[in-house]
């Protein structure tokens, strides 16, 4: 996917102000700190498009980020941070369940896991609802620049066993730092996006007008 153009819309508070255009929706999920405003400013190679923070629990709306004219990611809160209240905490549950559910062109779910330790309590809760709600959806295991290569396989398994991955399913080695499996996950986006059957579409026909027989022209 090449990124023409990527820029922050809005932080939307409630669906009044989500984008009235239809586009592909990505959304992403996963405890504070994971690295989810780090994967977007990757994704689309911008140093601090969306905020990131040694704080964790500072993104607390549904921040809307277009990529060309052709999707948007949208940085969700991050779960699982202690300092929140319970009743804070509770609301703002309901507001990504409700976005989780009822958003109609949400196509894609990341649920960002730290690859260095095994998924909590909250992501393998996050985990189930999703598939439970067959929401579509992609685990990216972050911050695998930390760990060493020869360890990265049995990081990956203990990820996949403590979720209860099916065997297909794929499971995305993800480093912001160093960029490690980037190509990857556009690929999967321009997938659930649609992208990638309308480039194949556009190019088919591109090469069907090339090869335009010759036996064709008028004799
Ligand atoms: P909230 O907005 O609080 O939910 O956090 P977030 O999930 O958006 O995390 P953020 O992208 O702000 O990253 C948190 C910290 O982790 C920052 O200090 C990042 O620099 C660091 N970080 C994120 N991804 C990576 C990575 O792949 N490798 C390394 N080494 N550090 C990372
Ligand atoms: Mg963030």
């Amino acid at each position: 996917m090449k990124v023409n153009q990527a820029e922050f819309v809005i932080s939307a508070v409630g669906p009044g102000q989500y984008p009235q255009d239809a586009l592909p929706e990505i959304a992403l999920a996963g405890r504070s700190n994971v690295g989810k405003s780090s994967l977007i400013n990757r994704m689309i190679a911008r140093k601090n498009l969306a905020r990131t923070s040694s704080q964790p629990g500072k993104t607390q709306t549904l921040n809307y980020y277009r990529i060309n004219a052709d999707l948007y990611f949208v940085d969700l809160p991050g779960y699982g941070y202690a300092k929140v209240s319970k009743s804070e905490r509770e609301r703002w549950g309901k507001f990504i369940e409700s976005y989780l559910l009822n958003r109609e062109p949400l196509h894609l779910v990341l649920l960002l896991v730290d690859l260095r330790h095994p998924p909590t309590k909250d992501d393998q809760a996050m985990y189930d609802w999703l598939a439970h709600h067959d929401i579509p959806l992609c685990v990216v295991a972050t911050k695998a620049d930390k760990l060493s290569r020869s360890q990265l396989p049995k990081h990956a398994k203990i990820v996949r066993e403590t979720l209860g991955m099916p065997k297909g399913q794929p499971l995305i080695l993800f480093s912001s730092e160093a960029g490690l499996g980037k190509e990857e996950l556009w690929a999967l986006i321009e997938q659930a996006s649609g992208l990638a059957q309308a480039d194949t579409a556009e190019e088919e026909t591109a090469a069907a007008a090339a090869e335009e027989p010759a036996s064709r022209e008028p004799s």
